[in-house]
C-alpha cells in the first residue's frame, strides 16, 4: 500500500529535494509550508521534475489549530519529516526569542499531533552544528554534544533532547534525528535549489553568487587556522543525497528496524574540504574564476569538523552517490537557472503576496 508522509517545510532547500526523492521512490507526499523563508516556485519546481503536483497545506505551524487540521483532513498519515525551521545562524544571534518561539513552537505542536493522532514514524531535522567545536574528528554520533555557539544551534540541541524525551515517554513513535553536515549542490534538473534569503551566509551559494557577479567578492573566513591550508575544514553533501537518506530513513522506521525508538544518524560525505579547496573545486569543476580574497575569521566558527558516516551506511544502506564536482556544477547551473527566472522563484515577491 502506498504510504504518505507529511513534508513540514516542502517549499524549502533540502524539503523539496526531499519530496522529489519520496515521490521517485513510491510515496505519496503533503506539504506543509507557509513560505514564510520560501517560495511555491520550489513545489512548482518539484512537479516539473515528477509530473506531481504535492499539496501543500500554508499553515503557520505555531499555530496548533491550523497545524492540527491538516491531520484531522489527513487520518492516514504513517510518517513526518520535519523540516520547517528558520536557520540563519546571524538573525538567530540578534533575534532568538523568534528562533525559540517559531523552531520549538512548531516542534512542540507538530510531537502534540503525532501523540493525538498517533503517528508512529517520526524524522527530524538536526544539524552538526550540535557538535559544537569537536575534540577529535571526524564525528560520530556518538561524540559529545556541546555548547550552542548560536541560538539557532541551540534550537536543533534542544529540538533533539526534546524529541528524546518525548521518545522515552511514548513508545508508539520511532524517530530518527538526521545530523546534516554541510548541505550543497542541487537537483541536476536545476529546477529547485537552495534560495537564500537576503545576502547568503553558507559558502555554497557565496560561490555561486560572486561567480555570477551578484556579490562583488568571496571573503575566506580566516587562513591561520590549524588545519593544512589554514582555511576551515567542512564536509560538503550533496543535497539530493541528502535527500534520499530521508526516504531510506523513512522506510527504516517502516520495516522497523530502528534498535531503540530514537535513533540518531550523521549525514556528511566522511571527507573533509577546506574552503580555499572548496573555491579550487568550484574554478575547476565550472571553469569559472572566482574573485576572493582572505579575511578575518568569522566569530562563532568551527575549525574542522566532517562525518564518520558509518552508522547511516550500515543500518539505512545509504551510499552518497554524488562527488565534489557535482555539487559544483549543479549549483552553478541552479544559480544560472535563478538569474533568468528572478519572477516564480522570487522569495520577497511571494512574501508580499
Ligand atoms: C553554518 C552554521 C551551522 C548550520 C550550517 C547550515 C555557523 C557557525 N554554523 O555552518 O550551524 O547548520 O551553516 O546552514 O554559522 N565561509 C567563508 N566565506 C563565506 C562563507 C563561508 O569563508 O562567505 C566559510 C566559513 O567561515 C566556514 C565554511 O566556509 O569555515 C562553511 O561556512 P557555512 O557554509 O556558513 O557553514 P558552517 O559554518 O559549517
Amino acid at each position: 500500500m502506498i504510504k504518505k508522509i507529511l513534508v513540514t517545510g516542502g517549499s524549502g532547500y533540502i524539503g523539496s529535494h526531499t519530496l522529489v526523492d519520496l515521490i521517485e521512490h513510491g510515496f505519496e507526499v503533503i506539504s506543509a509550508d507557509n513560505n514564510s523563508r520560501s517560495t511555491i516556485g520550489m513545489l512548482e519546481g518539484v512537479e516539473k521534475i515528477t509530473g506531481v503536483k504535492v499539496k501543500n497545506y500554508n499553515v503557520d505551524l505555531c499555530n496548533f489549530d491550523e497545524t492540527r487540521a491538516i491531520f484531522e483532513e489527513n487520518n492516514n498519515i504513517e510518517g513526518i519529516i520535519h523540516f520547517a525551521a528558520y536557520k540563519a545562524v546571524g538573525e538567530s544571534v540578534e533575534k532568538p526569542l523568534l528562533y525559540f518561539h517559531n523552531n520549538m513552537g512548531s516542534l512542540v505542536n507538530i510531537l502534540r499531533c503525532i501523540e493525538e493522532f498517533k503517528i508512529p514514524n517520526f524524522v527530524f531535522s538536526s544539524s552538526c552544528t550540535v557538535y559544537g567545536n569537536p575534540d577529535a574528528i571526524p564525528v560520530t554520533e556518538d561524540t559529545p554534544r556541546k555548547n550552542a555557539e548560536s541560538p539557532y544551534g541551540l534550537t536543533k540541541q534542544m529540538g533533539e533532547q526534546m524529541i528524546e524525551a518525548f521518545a522515552a515517554s511514548n513508545a508508539t513513535t520511532n524517530s530518527v534525528l538526521l545530523r546534516y553536515f554541510n548541505p550543497a549542490g542541487a537537483h541536476a534538473s536545476a529546477l529547485i535549489g537552495e534560495l537564500p534569503i537576503d545576502r547568503p551566509q553558507n559558502l555554497t551559494p557565496v560561490i555561486t553568487q560572486t561567480a555570477i557577479g551578484k556579490i562583488p567578492q568571496l571573503t575566506v573566513f580566516g587562513n591561520d587556522y590549524p588545519t593544512r591550508d589554514g582555511s576551515c575544514i567542512r564536509d560538503l553533501i550533496h543535497v539530493c543525497d541528502l535527500a534520499h537518506a530521508h526516504t531510506l530513513s523513512i522506510r527504516f522506521l517502516l520495516n522497523k528496524k530502528n534498535k531503540t525508538n530514537c535513533e540518531v544518524f550523521n549525514l556528511g560525505s566522511g571527507d573533509g574540504i577546506t574552503v580555499l579547496e572548496s573555491i579550487r573545486a568550484f574554478e575547476e569543476s565550472t571553469g569559472v574564476p572566482l574573485n576572493y580574497t582572505i579575511g578575518e575569521r568569522r566569530p562563532g566558527d568551527v575549525v574542522a569538523i566532517y562525518a564518520n558516516n558509518d552508522k547511516a551506511r550500515t543500518a539505512l544502506g545509504w551510499v552518497p552517490q554524488f562527488g565534489l564536482k557535482d555539487i559544483m556544477t549543479s549549483a552553478w547551473k541552479w544559480e544560472q537557472y535563478i538569474q533568468n527566472q528572478p519572477k516564480h522563484l522570487d522569495l520577497r515577491a511571494h512574501r508580499l503576496n
